[in-house]
């Protein structure tokens, strides 16, 4: 198939990007670097453009003329959504109201987007299902939600367009070969800012709250390696090829660790007790998110494979040895 990912040059993308190179799909990644990078395109074509470049898009999409789109381009810090929320409802809401009028004009069949857990709020019962209501506590869930109802109307307006959200829950990881890897200048999720404190980047990790409503009183999050999350994007990829019908799921393990816990982790990883600090809650925070993933599983046949914290920080752990001698530190 032909697949233009936008955001393919980022983290999530350009694992995605990756696999669909070894699958044998021609690749097109438009992406406008604010966050990507170059080296990261491991298949395919780069156009470097932006979504709210109209012009360019469909110039992109009419020249390509995709039979699938993937959606990856976004903002997604949660903290920042709360101190800038307007950034987040021009980059995930808007500019996805742009793709989604050029690819519906341009008559793409199908279409996959980046979701969050952050829909779900604090969800009531854990682990969430795709069918608990949406009440997102942060623009971040906000500005995706709003973008997984444009994409409902559309398909309810449009027969000719389908669509297929994945809530991602937290991702971590990198590329096994350590060819890509999370890439950010300033990085903020905590597995990254650990392994960069071990490294010396960061003086101390701070751990956010220590009095949420959970055992240890740290919020609980289910990790999943950037991998596994890159094959449920091929099994969405097959059914909507398939003619199965517009869905959203879940990517998670169904499991959670809290902060403490992954602390433990990533110091048996990196071998020594590197400097953390308690102190108080980030804004935006839930307590905990743990996915129900039984329907991806059951329904897209989709098979985890790394499953397991001690693999995912050892694989963003060698990613992260690599980035730094391959890359100056910031
Ligand atoms: N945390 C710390 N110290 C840090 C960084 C994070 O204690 O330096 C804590 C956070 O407070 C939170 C947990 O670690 O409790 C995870 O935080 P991350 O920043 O790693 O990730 P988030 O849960 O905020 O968000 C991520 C993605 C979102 C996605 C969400 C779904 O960035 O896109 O997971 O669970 F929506």
């Amino acid at each position: 198939m032909r697949v233009l990912v936008t955001g393919g040059a980022g983290y999530i993308g350009s694992h995605v990007v990756k696999l669909l190179g070894e699958q044998g799909h021609t690749v097109m990644t438009y992406d406008n670097l604010s966050t990507g990078n170059a080296w990261a395109v491991l298949a395919g074509e780069l156009v470097v453009g932006d979504l709210a470049d109209t012009t360019l898009l469909q110039a992109t999409l009419r020249d390509f003329a995709p039979d699938a789109v993937m959606h990856f381009a976004a903002s997604i810090v949660v903290p920042e959504s709360v101190s800038d929320p307007l950034k987040y409802y021009t980059n995930n809401t808007a500019n996805t109201l742009k793709l989604i009028q050029a690819v519906v004009a341009g008559r793409v069949p199908h279409f996959i987007f980046s979701s969050t857990a952050a829909v779900y709020g604090m969800p009531q019962q854990l682990p969430v299902s795709e069918s608990a209501p949406l009440l997102p506590i942060n623009p971040y869930g906000t500005s995706k939600m709003m973008s997984e109802l444009i994409l409902r109307d559309c398909a309810a307006a449009h027969p000719g367009f389908r669509y297929v959200a994945l809530r991602y829950f937290n991702v971590a990881g990198a590329d096994l070969s350590c060819r890509i890897g999370q890439a950010y200048a300033m990085p903020t999720h905590l597995i990254t800012r650990g392994l960069k404190t071990a490294q010396g980047v960061f003086p101390e990790l701070l751990i956010f709250g220590t009095d949420y409503d959970t055992p240890d009183g740290t919020c609980i999050r289910d990790y999943i390696h950037v991998d596994d999350l890159a094959s449920a994007h091929i099994c969405a990829l097959e059914h909507l090829a398939g003619g199965g019908a517009s869905d959203i799921f879940n990517c998670g393990y169904g499991r959670g660790f809290s902060v403490r816990e992954v602390v433990r982790v990533m110091r048996e990883v990196v071998g020594y007790d590197f400097p953390v600090r308690e102190t108080g809650r980030r804004a935006g925070d839930p307590a905990a998110l743990i996915a129900d993933s039984r329907k991806l599983q059951q329904s897209l046949g989709w098979k985890p494979r790394y499953d397991d914290l001690h693999t995912m920080i050892r694989s963003a752990w060698a990613w992260e040895q690599h980035y730094a001698r391959r890359h100056q530190r910031p």
